[in-house]
């Protein structure tokens, strides 16, 4: 049995090294991508508070061959399986390869709303090789929920993940 669970006190910084060093710790040696992400969802869950979604959307394939963002393992609601590179906050963090930092979804243009909770989102792109691979997935009902120590822990995260996903 895994028990990571958080102190509700700790500080972010000192939160996030402990979300580093536990999803190192899960997906090391572990080859299968899906396992990894699925935990790392999990893991997210436990130790970011005030969310209602993380998860992983991964680059995959549309019907007609192009790219486009198709969903991975999450914690919340079901959400939308399918999103166009470009189209949203998830789509616009893969387009770039840049963070997204959204303190207002319904301020930016083109959100595609999952669950109506939502008020805020982080979606940080994964890349290996210079090429985005997948993107995590940050909701909160909260507005402006998420900071610059945020984005960058789960940019720590990510980087460390490219490797594992
Ligand atoms: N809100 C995202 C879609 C994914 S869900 O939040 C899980 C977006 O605008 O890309």
């Amino acid at each position: 049995m895994y028990d990571f669970r958080p102190d509700p006190a700790l500080e972010p910084a000192e939160r996030y090294r402990q979300l580093h060093d536990a999803a190192a710790a899960l997906t090391e040696g572990e080859c299968d991508s899906v396992a990894n992400m699925a935990n790392v969802a999990a893991l997210i869950w436990e130790y970011v508070p005030a969310l209602n979604w993380a998860g992983f959307y991964r680059v995959g394939a549309a019907r007609d061959g192009s790219a486009e963002l198709v969903l991975g393992p999450f914690v919340g609601r079901p959400a939308c399986i399918r999103i166009p590179i470009g189209r949203g906050v998830c789509g616009a963090a893969a387009a770039e390869g840049k963070t997204q930092l959204v303190e207002d979804v319904h301020a930016f243009p083109g959100h595609i709303a999952c669950d109506a909770a939502s008020r805020s989102e982080l979606v940080v792109p994964v890349l290996r090789g210079g090429e985005v691979i997948a993107v995590i997935d940050l909701d909160s009902p909260d507005p402006a929920r998420f900071t610059a120590d945020d984005a960058a822990g789960i940019e720590t995260l990510s980087g460390l993940l490219a490797d594992r996903i």
